[in-house]
């Protein structure tokens, strides 16, 4: 599902120029359960985005869903990820001037789904949020918001669905029952899940847990 070898990744221009990534090697199998740890800077997020296509490695492979990324450009790969990679994000992400339903809706429809709405609503109503259709991002509270992403993000049925701390804006009831449901709906797709938190106990929900230090692998455990 996921191949990375000696990834490296160099953020900004000399002389604030940052090794963020120095030589990643990864293999995540299909249906694994991921999360990955490490201190504030340790290079998570910008692992996160080289690994779904958003950022592209300074050096090394990346293959992803079966797609090399170095091989496609810009456009075959915005276009390649849609359906495959799905992302979760601690700030929710959505799009204020949208409804809930068009929030899920809209980037299906625009990625070529000819029954994106009536999916969109299957995906609202299994994350809890049938009566909630029509309102606005900014009607909804915290959770309900991370509901609509984690809708948006697997509307498209992707096989491998990306969550950079998707409770980290949440407090500890909410952001439970979202990680609930983020594992519920996980299992139903069998989905593979890469998950970033600081949060040991999430952790110990995933057979694997890989830790990251100063843009390095440290460990990688998995559980019996
Ligand atoms: N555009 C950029 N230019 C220069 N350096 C950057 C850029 N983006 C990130 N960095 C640096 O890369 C390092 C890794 O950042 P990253 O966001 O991946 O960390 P993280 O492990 O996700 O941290 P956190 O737990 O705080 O979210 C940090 O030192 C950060 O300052
Ligand atoms: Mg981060």
């Amino acid at each position: 599902m996921i191949q990375a070898r000696n990834l490296t990744l160099r953020l900004g221009r000399h002389p604030a120029q940052v090794e963020v990534l120095r030589g990643i090697d990864l293999a995540v199998e299909a249906g694994e359960t991921v999360a990955l740890l490490g201190p504030s800077g340790s290079g998570k997020s910008s692992l996160m985005a080289v690994l779904s296509g958003l950022e592209r490695p300074s050096s090394g492979e990346v293959v992803v869903t079966g797609l090399d990324f170095a091989r496609l450009d810009e456009d075959a790969l915005a276009v390649a990820r849609r359906g495959r990679i799905g992302i979760v994000l601690q700030a929710f992400h959505l799009l204020p001037t949208m409804t809930a339903l068009e929030n899920v809706a809209v980037p299906m429809e625009l990625g070529g789904a000819r029954d994106a709405w009536d999916r969109a609503r299957d995906e609202l109503d299994a994350v809890g949020l049938g009566k909630r259709l029509h309102h606005y991002p900014a009607q909804l509270s915290g959770g309900e918001q991370q509901r609509v992403a984690i809708a948006r993000a697997l509307g498209p049925e992707p096989s491998l669905l990306f969550a950079d701390e998707p409770t980290g804006n949440l407090d500890t009831a909410t952001g439970a029952e979202i990680m609930d449901l983020l594992f519920a709906r996980r299992a139903e797709r069998g989905a593979t899940l890469f998950v970033i938190t600081h949060d040991a106990k999430l952790a110990e929900r995933c057979a694997r847990v890989v830790r990251l230090a100063d843009g390095r692998v440290v460990s990688d455990e998995r559980r019996a």
